[in-house]
């Protein structure tokens, strides 16, 4: 392991205390110029680290770190690019593909994203604090099937919060998170297809982690955080990894076509089902009861006064 990682080690190791130059120095095998250089550097990338000319320092917390990540080896992740800032992960994950077309299971990540972008042409505001991420992927199944995607990666981001943060996360259709009607996640899918193949998806997902709730106040944004929620920050690599170990276990079941486990569980910690809804679509508006999934398309079966509809995109509107 090379010193940088080594002060990373020490410094997580001893999370919230202090720890001196001295000892960081001699654990390492470097002099105290050398770590202290290295924590100039972690710093720059990040890094929250508080210094004491008598006690050292303490780490108060983690910037983003690949190898972290790396380490999991998860069948969905194979390469990592990490950006300070960039536009969208989602125009440099099509860069990507331009440039590489035969590359797979990438992900790209950005601490900020200056222009981030939602679904039906909306922004998806992305300061510092919350969780911008966009994965290549190429599951070798039928278009027809990719849109339950939304629903594995919905599930996946509701249940890490639930389970992890006690936050009582629950999905909106089609691929929402949302807590007591407030949006804290939100799922944009890009293909490209063929007849009958597809070629790639883009999953880009962003999760409110550190923002705070003045944040948005100010941008009028029906929205929530983690922090907001349970008044802590959230180490950004362990909500990460814990989300993609998740991603990458229900991936297994996607890619052999079996949703029914993915379906259930949606289904289970839906606010929509069972709801009076308005479903717009680019061609209609559909208002009636959200009865249930399609376990094979994962089309939403509404029951409207002129029978039940099925609905495979669209935007949701929680009536009562
Ligand atoms: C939505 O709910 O409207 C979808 C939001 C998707 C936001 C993510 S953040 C990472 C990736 N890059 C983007 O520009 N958008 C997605």
């Amino acid at each position: 392991m090379d010193n940088y990682l080594k002060v990373i080690k020490i410094l997580k190791e001893n999370q919230d205390k202090f720890i001196s130059g001295e000892k960081i120095a001699k654990m390492c095998g470097i002099s105290r110029v050398g770590v202290y250089k290295i924590i100039k550097k972690l710093i720059s990338e990040g890094y929250e680290i508080k210094k004491n000319k008598k006690l050292g320092y303490k780490l108060l917390f983690s910037a983003f770190s690949p190898e972290d990540i790396l380490k999991k080896n998860l069948s969905i992740v194979s390469k990592i690019y990490h950006f300070k800032k960039t536009s969208s992960t989602m125009d440099v994950a099509k860069k990507i593909l331009d440039e590489t077309p035969n590359i797979e299971n990438v992900l790209i990540i950005a601490d900020i994203q200056t222009s981030g972008k939602g679904r039906l042409q909306r922004k998806w505001f992305s300061p510092k604090g919350g969780l911008y991420f966009s994965l290549i992927l190429k599951p070798q199944i039928s278009p027809n099937i990719v849109f339950n995607l939304n629903y594995l990666f919905s599930l996946s981001i509701a249940e890490v919060l639930r389970e992890n943060y006690n936050i009582s996360a629950t999905t909106k259709w089609p691929n929402d998170v949302v807590v007591e009607d407030k949006k804290i996640s939100g799922i944009l899918i890009e293909i490209d297809t063929e007849i009958d193949k597809l070629n790639w998806c883009i999953v880009g997902v962003g999760v409110n982690l550190n923002i705070n709730k003045e944040f948005f106040i100010k941008n009028k944004l029906q929205a929530t955080s983690v922090l907001e929620l349970t008044n802590k920050k959230v180490d950004i690599n362990e909500f990460l990894s814990k989300l993609l170990e998740k991603i990458d276990l229900y991936y297994k079941d996607f890619i052999k076509n079996e949703y029914k486990q993915i379906i259930e569980k949606w289904s289970k910690i839906s606010s929509t089902l069972g709801r009076e809804v308005e479903i717009i679509t680019l061609t209609t508006k559909i208002k009636g009861k959200a009865i249930k999934l399609q376990q094979d398309t994962g089309a939403l079966l509404v029951e409207t006064p002129s029978g039940i509809k099925e609905v495979l995109s669209g935007d949701c509107v929680h009536l009562r």
